[in-house]
């Protein structure tokens, strides 16, 4: 399955205009995730940050097999030994830096990145 396009959250019913803080990258120590939740009438966007081994990533929190977050309460994306993302629901595996699912019912399909902008200090929408 081909990777999708970097997604700009200003598409979305919910999702913030570019140029929109997701987080500063101080608020992120090593292995640290967070879960950013925009709302707007009844749609919702999730957005989930996740670093690892020095680098960030930002996918949509949504699971591509049934589109549940990949979290469930917690801001925990990682699976118990750190390697990979893990969807709660089911337990697919996904490749942190790439978002590809390598075990689960979704193998082979991608989390989708939302398009951002890093500078030294946080994270912003493009
Ligand atoms: S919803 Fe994520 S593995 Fe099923």
């Amino acid at each position: 399955m081909k990777k999708p396009s970097p997604l700009h959250l200003e598409d979305l019913p919910a999702g913030p205009p570019a140029g929109t803080k997701l987080c500063n990258l101080a608020d992120l120590p090593e292995h640290g995730g967070k879960e950013i939740i925009f709302r707007e009438d009844r749609f919702r966007v999730s957005v989930l940050v996740q670093k690892k081994d020095g680098i960030i990533k930002v996918y949509d929190n949504r699971c591509p097999h049934a589109g549940t977050p990949l979290n469930m309460f917690d801001e925990n994306f990682l699976n118990i030994e750190g390697s990979h993302l893990i969807c709660r629901t089911h337990g697919a595996l996904f490749n942190h830096e790439s978002g590809k699912c390598i075990l689960g019912p979704c193998k082979g399909e991608y989390l989708r990145e939302v398009a951002v902008d890093m500078t030294d200090t946080a994270i912003f929408t493009r």
